[in-house]
C-alpha cells in the first residue's frame, strides 16, 4: 500500500504550519455533505471511474492478440485527459520494467515535435491510437489527417490495421469514420469525464500495448477505492487529503506543490496538474456565483529543484502545500565508489547507493520546509510498479472529487477549456463559429493587429 506522512501537516504543537485538529473536527458537516453528494453522484452514475477497477479487460488481449505481432511501437494522438495518463504510465514503467514494446504520445501541434517523433518510428512497425472523447479536438484532430494521410498513402493495401480510435461509444464525426474505414476502435465511456479516464480504454489499452501489468493496476486502483469509501476522514486517505488541501487553500496556500523524487514519477506530476487544475479552477459555484476559486498545481522535480525552486519555497511567499513523492526501493541502483577515501569533500558520498543520496536530500527539504513553517507530506512509493500507480490514480481523482465538493464547484466540467476550444475553431475558420469569429475580428481590430 502506498504510505501517507502526513506528520508535518497535522496537529504536532511544535510544528507552526500545522493545521490543528480542532479544524478537521469542525468540518465534519462539510466533509458529510460532500460525502453525501458523492454517494448521489454515483448513484446518478457521473462518477464512472470509481467502477472502473472492475472492467473485464479480456478485449483488450483479444485485439493485442489479434495485432500484427511486427507493431513494436504505438504512437498515441491525444491531448490533456486523452494523452498524460498514457505518458504518465509508460514514463513511470518504462524504467521500472524493461517494457517490451514503446510508446509516444504526441499531445501538441508542434511541428518540430511531430518531426521528432516520425524520426524516431519505424512506419513499418507502429500502429496509431487516436484518442478523443469528443472526436472534435483541433490538435488532436489535426495530428489524425496528417499522420493518418500518411499512413494510407504508405500502406494503401493494409493501412486500417495500423490505426485504431478511442471515442466515444456513439457520438462524434470519428465513430462515422471507423464505420466507414473498419478501424478497431474502443471507448471513452460517458460517465467519465477525460482527466479521469486513464484507467479506461483510453490508458489501458496502450498501457496493455507496451507490456504494462494492466490488471494490477487496477487492482491497485480498487484497493485504494476500498479505502475511501467511508466519511471519516481519517480512515479515508483521499478525503482527508483532499480535505487537508481545502483547509490550507481557505488559509491562503493558493499553490500546491507535487514534488516527486523521481524522474520516473515526474509525468505524473504532470497528470496531477491536470486533474487538479482543471477540475478545481472554477469561476462559479453550484448556485452560478462568481467565486474564481482554485489551488494552482505546480511540478517540481527533486532533486533537481533543489537547485532552482527550494530557494523560493523556504523562503519565498509562504502560500504552498507541499506533497513530495519517494520512492523506498528502486530496481536498480548503483553504488557510489569511494574514488578519493582520502578527501573529506567527497569521501562521505563513498560506497552509498545513489538511491540513499535521493532520499536523504528529499528528507533534508522536508526538514526545511517545516522548519520554514512550509505545510508539507510525503508520499511513499514502496516501488514504481502498476498496482502503486494504479492507487495513486484512484486516490487522486476522488481526492479531487472530494475537494470539488468542499468547493461547491462542478469539478467534472472545464467551461473554460471549451471557450479557447472555440476561440480556435473561430480563428481557423471552421463552420458554426461565425459569431466568434466577427467578434476576433473587433478584438483585433480594437488593438490595432
Ligand atoms: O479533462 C478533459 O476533459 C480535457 O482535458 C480533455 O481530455 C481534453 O480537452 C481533450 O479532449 P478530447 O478527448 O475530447 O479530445
Amino acid at each position: 500500500m502506498l504510505g501517507y506522512q502526513y506528520y508535518n501537516l497535522l496537529s504536532s504543537a511544535h510544528l507552526v504550519s500545522a493545521l490543528p485538529l480542532q479544524k478537521i473536527y469542525a468540518a465534519q458537516e462539510q466533509i458529510n455533505s460532500a460525502h453525501q453528494e458523492i454517494l448521489a453522484d454515483r448513484q446518478a452514475d457521473v462518477l464512472g471511474f470509481y467502477n472502473l477497477p472492475e472492467t473485464n479487460t479480456a478485449y483488450i488481449f483479444d485485439y493485442l492478440a489479434k495485432l500484427d505481432a511486427r507493431f513494436d511501437t504505438m504512437v498515441v494522438l491525444g491531448i490533456g485527459g486523452s494523452a498524460l495518463g498514457n505518458k504518465a504510465l509508460y514514463s513511470a514503467l518504462k524504467t521500472e520494467a524493461e517494457l517490451p514494446k514503446k510508446l509516444f504520445v504526441y499531445d501538441n501541434v508542434d511541428p518540430i515535435f511531430l518531426d521528432e517523433v516520425l524520426q524516431e518510428i519505424n512506419l513499418d512497425t507502429t500502429v496509431f491510437n487516436v484518442i478523443t472523447k469528443s472526436g472534435t479536438t483541433a490538435e488532436t484532430m489535426a495530428g489524425y489527417m496528417i499522420l493518418v494521410d500518411l499512413v494510407k498513402r504508405k500502406y494503401p493495401n493494409d493501412f486500417q490495421k495500423r490505426i485504431i480510435i478511442t471515442t466515444d461509444r456513439e457520438k462524434g464525426f470519428l465513430r462515422q469514420v471507423i464505420k466507414q474505414e473498419g478501424y478497431q476502435s474502443f471507448v471513452v465511456p460517458d460517465n467519465v469525464g477525460g482527466r479521469f479516464s486513464v484507467l479506461t480504454d483510453v490508458g489501458l489499452v496502450s498501457s496493455a500495448f507496451t507490456g504494462i501489468d494492466i490488471a494490477a493496476l487496477l487492482k491497485g486502483a480498487g484497493d485504494m477505492r476500498d479505502s475511501c469509501l467511508t466519511p471519516d476522514v481519517f480512515n479515508n486517505p483521499a478525503y482527508l487529503n483532499g480535505l487537508i488541501h481545502f483547509l490550507y487553500y481557505r488559509q491562503g496556500k493558493n499553490i500546491s506543490v507535487m514534488m516527486p523524487y523521481s524522474n520516473a514519477l515526474y509525468d505524473f506530476a504532470d497528470w496531477y496538474r491536470q486533474l487538479w487544475a482543471e477540475s478545481l479552477g472554477k469561476r462559479h459555484d453550484l448556485k452560478g456565483r462568481e467565486i474564481f476559486v482554485g489551488q494552482t498545481p505546480v511540478k517540481a522535480l527533486g532533486t533537481t529543484d533543489q537547485h532552482s525552486q527550494v530557494q523560493l519555497y523556504t523562503e519565498g511567499p509562504n502560500d504552498k502545500v507541499f506533497t513530495f513523492l519517494t520512492v523506498e526501493r528502486f530496481k536498480h541502483d548503483y553504488t557510489i565508489p569511494n574514488l578519493h577515501p582520502d578527501r573529506e569533500e567527497v569521501s562521505y558520498l563513498g560506497d552509498r547507493k545513489l538511491s540513499e543520496l535521493l532520499n536523504a536530500e528529499r528528507f533534508a527539504t522536508e526538514i526545511a520546509l517545516t522548519k520554514a513553517g512550509r505545510p508539507n507530506c510525503n508520499l511513499v512509493f514502496p516501488q514504481i510498479d502498476a498496482y502503486h500507480l494504479g492507487q495513486f490514480i484512484m486516490l487522486y481523482e476522488i481526492q479531487t472529487v472530494f475537494a470539488g465538493k468542499l468547493l461547491h464547484i462542478n469539478p467534472l466540467d472545464q467551461p473554460g477549456v471549451e471557450a479557447g476550444k472555440i476561440a480556435t475553431y473561430a480563428l481557423m475558420g471552421k463552420a458554426g463559429f461565425e459569431k466568434e469569429r466577427a467578434e476576433i475580428e473587433q478584438y483585433k481590430k480594437d488593438r490595432g493587429v
